[in-house]
């Protein structure tokens, strides 16, 4: 873990709790080091989940529930049996739950029709901890060679596509759950940035929980659960997602949101999109929330849009 650089001869107990931070826009690991009865020394990094997503759900959602406390409390007092993440990226809604709000004894289901993602889980939960641990060190230690032998554009922080994948190419990767990793967290979207991961136990055991399907979740009646949609944008003319490893198919997104559309009365969902009006007369039945973000390097500022819709208990 990249904390523990730097720190290798302090003794004692761990104990890493995941928080947002106190103006609710990061989350941090607090990692507390007990150096003897009385002494404790607290560290405060930057969570990051294996897999960087464009937007980042996990901070957006748990700075938004900050906000916005009273969703969370009717998502808890509903006592879903399951709640579905149907567009599951790197399933930010369910690991905010999970992570910030201790939403225990429910069930969870990520769906995804990216092959070499839910592949990536699937060999995750076949691991055991120090299987995992060591996976996300062989991970930091190929981001330290990458951060130490590839120069950034003039004066930025990040890496010129083109020099980045050419380099890769040349990396020797003997696990293709690694390599697909490096490769789509790095060389995605025009600003390549190489980050190390942190090793967070909270997150092995929400993999080993959930249920991941490879494919498109269509929906059918049902009380007891709650789906959560974050589609890629519907809007763009062209749905590119994720420079590295794969297109998103257009009628697929068709088919589900028109899916999610006739049966909208008869499930209880959410639906996360960026702002726009045609969105409204869809989901007219909803409540609806709005929130800024502002994107990372480009610091593009949009508007994201949340409709909520929960069936009478
Ligand atoms: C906007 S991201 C999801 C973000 C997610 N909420 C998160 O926290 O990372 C979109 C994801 O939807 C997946 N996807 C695209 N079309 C899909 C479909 N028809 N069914 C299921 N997943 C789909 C993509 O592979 C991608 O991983």
């Amino acid at each position: 873990m990249i904390a523990t650089t730097g720190f290798a001869s302090i003794t004692g107990s761990v104990k890493i709790n995941i928080i947002p931070s106190q103006v609710g826009q990061v989350i941090f690991l607090k990692i507390q080091l007990r150096l003897s009865h009385q002494k404790k020394i607290y560290i405060y990094i930057m969570y990051s989940f294996i897999c960087n997503y464009a937007g980042n759900k996990y901070k957006e959602l748990s700075k938004f529930f900050n906000q916005n406390p009273e969703i969370v409390e009717k998502i808890k007092q509903h006592g879903f049996k399951k709640i579905v993440e149907c567009y599951g990226g790197s399933y930010g809604f369910i690991r905010c739950l999970n992570h910030v709000y201790n939403l225990e004894g429910i069930e969870y289901e990520v769906y995804d029709i990216n092959k070499n993602l839910i592949e990536l889980y699937w060999y995750i939960q076949k691991l055991d901890i120090e299987e995992y641990k060591k996976f996300i060190d062989d991970y930091n230690k190929k981001i330290t060679y990458i951060k130490q032998n590839l120069e950034y554009i003039n004066g930025k922080t990040y890496f010129n596509k083109t020099t980045l994948l050419a380099f890769l190419k040349k990396m020797n990767f003997d696990n293709k759950h690694q390599e697909y990793l490096i490769y789509n967290n790095l060389a995605r979207g025009a600003f390549c940035t190489a980050n190390h991961k942190t090793f967070e136990e909270k997150d092995f055991y929400l993999i080993k929980k959930i249920k991941f399907t490879l494919g498109s979740c269509l929906v059918v009646e049902d009380d007891e659960s709650l789906f959560y949609f974050d589609p890629p944008y519907l809007f763009s003319p062209k749905i590119e997602y994720y420079s590295c490893d794969f297109i998103v198919d257009k009628h697929n997104i068709n088919e589900t949101i028109k899916n999610l559309v006739n049966s909208s009365n008869k499930i209880n969902f959410i639906f996360n999109h960026e702002e726009n009006f045609l969105l409204d007369v869809v989901f007219r039945e909803c409540d609806k929330f709005n929130y800024g973000k502002i994107y990372g390097c480009s610091k593009k500022r949009s508007l994201t849009s949340f409709f909520i819709f929960l069936k009478k208990s």
